[in-house]
């Protein structure tokens, strides 16, 4: 099939080059002519384990194409994705739907003979109503259709998500559209994907439920980690007994900081937001949100108390600062509260995180970036694993810090506490 991805963030970018190796021809649009060179030359702008490759083989077998001509990549194509960005607006709960409503605009310029309209990007229930809405100014009933198709792909394990994923969900009002995703997606199917139909509302609530629901569990179980932390009970058997059970189900029942990242934040704001405009009370996923943020002082406390009330002066080292692995994204993450905390205590704090430097520490004095794993822990008095990147898994702490009494808080419990005794380490983790 012939398909167009507006918008080359992770969902388009990634999304676009997945559909161009299941053998379609597509084509991806960005209004930011930089961004599109790069990629015409191979370079992604965003930090994905195996686009890049997935990127290059697409291109030279002329199934991914990137470009700023949206005209073209509208007229060319049969089904056309919006997969654009939808911030929370500042100082609010609300979405910024601008991007979307946009692109709906424009898009509606060059609609000549039928075309589906898949909304990929994560947008409040009734907003498929909207683009229908701007689309009908300037085109026949007859020739479009707007659906919702929303994403579950997690930063870091996108290519993975996008090829084997649980679910497909498509939300339409028209039921003639099924067969034609239903035919795009066949090559999922097969290998075992439901497919779900539902209205179009349906799959934009789908996806905000599925997002807050994730950000429960994972505040559920640090929460309980809390406790486990006044009781002398270790959180993973909680994880463990607890996920153990089908109805539960033990994926994403790891505690650690506070959970971070696009997605998260985002969504559950964005829930509220909603069901404050449908008069509905979602008491739970404001508490959650609120649990949420808590977590990143309370963690800042459990450090100070770790420390004996002493960071003035203290060397620091943190082990990645994004907001979890195998990504470079910085949005939200915990460190954000962290560091800053650190240094206003006085702490001296070095930084490693195998994405690189972060451009949002860049003006902060006393911090520094460290590219080598073993140069950032020599000397450190306290080390502090924020993420949990492979080569953070089996450091020898003891080689690499040269120096006796240092501390180490595991944020993402990556070590066994019982061997760290056995080797007279200093060993803090979460939970346990
Ligand atoms: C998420 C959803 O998983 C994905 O389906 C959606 O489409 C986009 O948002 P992502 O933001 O990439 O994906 O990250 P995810 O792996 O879900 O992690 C989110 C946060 O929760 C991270 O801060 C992570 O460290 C934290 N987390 C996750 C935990 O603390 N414990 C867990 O058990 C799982």
């Amino acid at each position: 099939m012939k398909i167009c991805m507006i918008g080359t963030g992770y969902v388009g970018l990634v999304s676009g080059t997945c559909f161009a190796d299941l053998g379609n021809k597509v084509f991806c649009v960005d209004k930011d002519k930089i961004k599109i060179n790069k990629l015409k030359n191979i370079i992604s702008p965003i930090y994905e384990p195996g686009l890049d490759d997935l990127i290059r083989n697409n291109v030279r077998a002329k199934r991914l194409n990137f470009t700023n001509d949206l005209e073209k990549a509208v007229k060319e194509s049969q089904i056309i994705f919006i997969c654009v960005g939808t911030p929370t607006k500042k100082g609010s709960n609300m979405v910024d739907l601008s991007q979307v409503f946009n692109v709906a605009k424009s898009i509606s310029k060059y609609i000549k003979n039928y075309k589906i309209i898949v909304n990929k990007s994560t947008v409040p229930v009734s907003t498929g109503d909207q683009i229908e809405k701007i689309i009908l100014k300037k085109v026949k009933r007859s020739l479009f259709d707007v659906i919702s198709n929303p994403e579950f792909l997690r930063e870091g394990d996108a290519i993975r998500d996008f090829k084997y994923p649980d679910r497909i969900v498509i939300g339409s009002d028209n039921k003639k559209v099924f067969k034609k995703m239903q035919l795009l997606y066949e090559p999922l199917i097969k290998k075992g994907a439901k497919f779900f139909s539902t209205s179009r509302k349906g799959a934009e609530l789908v996806k905000y439920a599925s997002n807050a629901f994730l950000a429960t569990k994972i505040t559920f179980i640090n929460e309980i980690a809390n406790l486990c932390e006044n009781t002398g009970i270790n959180v993973e058997d909680i994880s463990v007994g607890m996920g153990s059970d089908a109805r539960i189900g033990g994926r994403f029942l790891r505690a650690g900081p506070a959970y971070g990242g696009s997605c998260f934040p985002k969504d559950t704001k964005g829930l509220i937001s909603i069901a404050d405009k449908f008069k509905t009370n979602l008491s739970i996923v404001k508490s959650v949100i609120k649990s949420n943020q808590n977590r990143k002082v309370l963690l800042t406390k459990r450090i100070a108390k770790i420390m004996n009330n002493k960071i003035k002066n203290k060397k620091i080292t943190i082990l990645g600062v994004t907001f979890k692995a195998n990504t470079d994204d910085m949005r939200e993450s915990s460190s954000l509260v962290l560091i800053p905390y650190l240094l206003k205590r006085g702490g001296v704090v070095k930084y490693h995180d195998p994405s690189g430097f972060k451009k949002e520490f860049k003006k902060n004095k006393n911090l520094k970036f460290e590219r080598i794993l073993s140069k950032a822990c020599l000397g450190a008095d306290l080390i502090i694993i924020n993420t949990e990147w492979d080569e953070f898994k089996s450091i020898d702490f003891k080689k690499v810090v040269k120096k006796e009494n240092f501390k180490i808080y595991d944020m993402r419990n990556l070590y066994n506490p019982e061997e760290m005794r056995k080797k007279k380490i200093k060993y803090f983790s979460i939970g346990r």
